[in-house]
């Protein structure tokens, strides 16, 4: 470790920490992390995957996002494989859904209460671990994405019901919320909830309320769709006239202007942007040392939200 450090500053590996520490349900992590979803397009070329997770953790993340349902247990496999305990790593799967391999999407609903309880077993084989370190529970309370209809209707407290038993019982170690609203978040707050997934960037801004609340009360706010996803119906921030002329006068690129930024506006954010480029990967870590002028900034927070236009 170089002199002058402490440990918080380094990974276990004793890599510095890109965009410096935050805290995760009780661990310190890099707040630059890595969204596992976009490594599901490489389930035909396995050592690839298996290379990015090694140069992530190699370039000073420690933090994972997945879920079962990534490329059907794929990406959770990779991961097992990739991933070693002495990386110190803290993987953070989500439940709610479950793989739909021949469906009409890659995944189905899994809301009730017993579903929650074979998601969290599915996903201790496939990750091979004892306990899950973090595991968030994806309501279907707030876009974009997939809404729960009929008996996928389930009362957020009979959900905690059981998420709190699963810790209690050892299964998962902290609970996490994942889109959800703020009375949502604010009713579950008792139980205690570690970090929450919503989707939000730059330029879709909507639970500016959210992150408000969760930095008071010490939430780690772990914004999905960071960069604007790869999905077409959700605003890109690279699409962004401000972000550009953000960039291009720093000298950044515009993705890297847009995650800099997220880092700056809270101190509880922790960023999960997903690619299956390793050199999109080192970029996206390198943000982490980007820093604003005053101009620059003021510029980048009066970008209106474009929350409305999500059409997902
Ligand atoms: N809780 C939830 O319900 C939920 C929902 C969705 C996602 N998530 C998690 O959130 C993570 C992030 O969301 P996401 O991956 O959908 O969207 P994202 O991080 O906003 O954007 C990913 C897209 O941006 C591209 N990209 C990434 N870095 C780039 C760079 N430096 N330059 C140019 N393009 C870049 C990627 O393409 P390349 O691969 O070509 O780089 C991909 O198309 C996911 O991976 C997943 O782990 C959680």
């Amino acid at each position: 470790m170089p002199t002058g450090t402490s440990s918080f500053d380094v990974t276990a590996t004793g890599v510095p920490r890109p965009g410096g520490s935050g805290r995760l349900a009780g661990h310190t992590v890099s707040r630059i992390g890595y969204g596992a979803m976009q490594l599901e397009r490489l389930h035909g070329d396995r050592s690839a995957a298996v290379a990015l997770l090694r140069r992530a953790v190699e370039l000073g993340i420690d933090h994972i996002d997945t879920a079962q349902f990534y490329g059907n247990g794929f990406v959770n496999d990779v991961i097992r494989e990739a991933i070693r305990p002495e990386d110190g790593v803290v993987v953070v799967t989500k439940i709610g859904a479950d793989p739909d391999p021949g469906g009409p999407l890659p995944l189905r609903t899994a809301q009730r209460p017993e579903e929650l309880r074979a998601s969290v077993e599915d996903n201790l084989r496939s990750l091979g671990l004892d306990r899950l370190p973090v595991v968030n529970l994806r309501r279907l309370d707030a876009g974009p994405g997939i809404r729960a209809v009929g008996d996928q209707v389930v009362d957020l407290d009979d959900q905690l019901a059981v998420m709190t038993a699963m810790r209690d019982e050892g299964k998962i170690g902290a609970i996490g919320l994942g889109s959800v609203t703020l009375d949502g978040l604010r009713g579950a707050l008792p139980a205690g909830i570690a970090c929450v997934q919503n989707a939000y960037s730059l330029v879709t801004r909507a639970d500016e309320d959210l992150v408000r609340l969760c930095a008071e009360e010490g939430v780690a706010w772990v914004p999905f769709f960071p960069l604007g996803s790869a999905f077409p119906q959700i605003p890109k921030v690279t699409d962004e006239p401000a972000v550009r002329d953000a960039a291009a006068s720093i000298g950044c690129t515009p993705s890297q202007a847009g995650l800099a930024w997220l880092l700056r506006h809270a101190p509880n954010v922790l960023l999960i942007p997903g690619t299956a480029n390793p050199g999109h990967l080192e970029a996206n870590v390198a943000a982490g040392a980007i820093a604003f002028d005053d101009a620059t900034l003021a510029a980048l927070d009066s970008v209106p939200s474009r929350s409305a236009d999500i059409r997902l």
